[in-house]
């Protein structure tokens, strides 16, 4: 069998773990030949295709990025892109597909499967927004990277008595703030899940500095919004799967605390720190399990499926379900984390 891998999306710590494995599994194990597609879906439609043998993913392992390269590329946005999917498809030999990515990439080859290409797909995103896994690589690592932040932000804050808010990644999805708030100790975290209340903020801070608590650590997910009418946002460009490019909400709100309280406050923007640089232990671990079984999956021909983890077993689910509907932080977690907050 002839296995071609592509990452897409945005890149996230893990991604060259997940290819190591496959090779080592598809390849030095099950004797299948393993080649990569370069920048995601792009390099499908530009017939972009590398070796990927074990001498190609030696010493990847604890690489940060995807050594096969990354894009947003949307075929079905393309014209004539999902037949020059097909072509290479055919061109190149190729029996199956393991997509490593996110909604997006991920999307794509669910929709591709009516189209008779056989994909496998593994769950990526430091946002660890997709369903049907209770969490995607890259995320523990983009956690640990926050939270090593906000600690040194509490004791530059509490030597000048400043509000320090730190806004981190997380379109849809507030799972990066809501953990690394916790973990960090976060005096207010803010989600897109729930528009908040900008006057309801500034009071708790106020409070909080009336207690004689003069610094203050306010996390905030990038695509967290105000509540109706209470805070202007602009937006960004509009990117090949929809998206707004993000960022900004965050020197938006500490203008505004400033502003209404009159504290002095900084804003820390960790943006792309949190998808760059050498993946934690665990994110090694979930990519390796990850990457076996999507092998796994293409030698049994189970395809128009995703490998997740659930109850920490590696299951393999239908790609739908992955992609289907994204996770989203619930009211009982964010519940735990205003125990802490204030
Ligand atoms: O991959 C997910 C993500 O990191 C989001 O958290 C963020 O909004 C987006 O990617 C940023 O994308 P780009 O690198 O294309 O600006």
């Amino acid at each position: 069998m002839r296995i071609g891998v592509l990452t897409g999306g945005g890149d996230c710590p893990g991604l060259n773990a997940v290819l190591r494995a496959i090779v080592r599994r598809a390849d030095s194990d099950l004797g299948h030949e393993v080649v990569g597609f370069r920048h995601g879906w792009r390099g499908v439609i530009d017939a972009e295709v590398v070796p990927l043998d074990r001498t190609a993913v030696r010493g990847i392992l604890p690489r940060g990025g995807t050594v096969l390269g990354s894009s947003r590329t949307n075929p079905f946005n393309i014209d004539g892109g999902v037949d020059r999917v097909l072509a290479t498809l055919a061109s190149e030999s190729i029996d199956a597909v393991i997509a490593i990515g996110g909604e997006d990439t991920l999307g794509v080859a669910h929709r591709l499967g009516e189209f008779g290409v056989h994909a496998v797909g593994v769950p990526k995103t430091i946002d660890n927004d997709l369903s049907a896994t209770e969490v995607t690589f890259g995320f523990d690592t983009a956690v640990q990277t926050a939270v090593d932040a906000i600690d040194r932000l509490h004791t530059t804050a509490e030597s000048h008595d400043r509000v320090m808010v730190v806004e981190v990644m997380g379109r849809h999805a507030g799972w990066i703030a809501l953990h690394a708030g916790i973990a960090g100790g976060a005096n207010a975290i803010l989600i897109p899940e729930r528009p908040f209340d900008v006057a309801q903020l500034c009071a708790s801070l106020e409070a909080r500095h009336s207690r004689g608590e003069n610094a203050s650590i306010v996390v905030v997910a990038e695509g967290a919004t105000p509540q109706e009418g209470t805070m202007t946002l602009t937006s960004g460009e509009i990117d090949a799967f929809g998206h707004v490019r993000l960022g900004g909400v965050g020197q938006r709100l500490s203008e505004e605390i400033r502003e209404r309280t009159g504290y002095d406050t900084r804003v820390t923007i960790l943006g792309h720190l949190l998808r760059g640089g050498t993946p934690s232990a665990f994110d090694r671990v979930l990519a390796s399990r990850f990457g076996v079984e999507a092998a796994n999956a293409a030698h049994d021909g189970d395809f128009g499926t995703m490998v997740a983890l659930q109850s920490d077993n590696i299951v393999r689910v239908p790609l739908e379900a992955g992609v289907g509907e994204l996770k989203l932080v619930d009211a009982a977690k964010y519940e735990l984390a205003q125990v802490f907050m204030g």
